[in-house]
């Protein structure tokens, strides 16, 4: 059974893919303290009840960020987009070699009535926040996807059908986390090119958030077709 760490799991993204991944794998919820780890456990289980889930209830668990990442495969950083750059390095020595991390995060603000993207700049250019990582890593093994999961919706229904953009460098990395998105009820992964298109999907985020807000469409999600 794989492991998945989701550090800073315990917000809404962290939730939603406790749920999304519990059947299959080992869940760990990351947090700066075990006791908050601990408490977004327990809501997630009882979600798991309302659910119907409650037999792979032992399948997730909590501990701190760097415990929750020590042997998983799958490397997911459910933070904030104005995370420390030295958080990031923190966590570098405890990634195994083989291990894949995977950036869900979109940095954007909501400004003058609108949800708005915020930049990066690397010589003069924007970068996204997935190359941001990269670099700061040092692995190739970074992939980018999820910025289009309506991660409240998928808590509230325990399923999503809708069409998930996945960009990456590392063919390995990109296959395995297409796997996993695999796994997901009623997502169908679509891989986009390197991960220099992360920027387009990191896009996204505030667009469908812009769709929610103007157009009243609640936690939409996209499907190509
Ligand atoms: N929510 C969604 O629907 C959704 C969907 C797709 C993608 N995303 C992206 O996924 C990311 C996570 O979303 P979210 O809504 O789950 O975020 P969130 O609730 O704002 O944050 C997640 C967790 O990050 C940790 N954290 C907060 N500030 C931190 C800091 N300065 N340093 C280290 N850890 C910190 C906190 O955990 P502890 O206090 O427990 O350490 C927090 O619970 C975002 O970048 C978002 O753009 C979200």
């Amino acid at each position: 059974v794989a492991r998945i760490a989701l550090v800073g799991g315990t917000g809404g993204l962290g939730k939603a893919l406790c749920l999304a991944w519990c059947k299959d794998n080992q869940v760990v919820i990351g947090s700066r303290r075990l006791e908050k780890a601990q408490e977004t456990l327990n809501a997630v289980k009882q979600r798991m009840r309302e659910l119907g889930l409650s037999d792979y209830s032992s399948n997730i668990s909590a501990s701190t960020n760097s415990e929750a990442i020590k042997n998983s495969s799958l490397i997911v950083l459910t933070l904030p987009h104005d995370v420390d750059e030295k958080f990031i390095l923190e966590l570098a020595p405890y990634i195994q070699p083989g291990s894949v991390v995977v950036s869900p995060v979109s940095p954007f603000t909501l400004q003058g009535g609108s949800f708005q993207s915020i930049f990066r700049f690397k010589g003069g250019l924007p970068i996204s926040f997935a190359e941001w990582v990269r670099d700061l890593l040092g692995t190739e093994r970074v992939v980018s996807t999820l910025q289009t999961f309506p991660a409240s919706r998928f808590y509230r229904e325990g399923t999503i059908n809708c069409d998930i953009p996945v960009a990456g460098d590392d063919h390995d990395a990109v296959h395995t986390t297409m796997e996993y998105l695999s796994q997901i009820s009623g997502v169908r992964p679509i891989y986009v090119g390197p991960l220099s298109v992360s920027l387009q999907l990191e896009l996204m985020t505030p667009l469908l958030l812009n769709v929610e807000r103007f157009s009243r469409i609640r936690s939409p999600a996209i499907k190509l077709v």
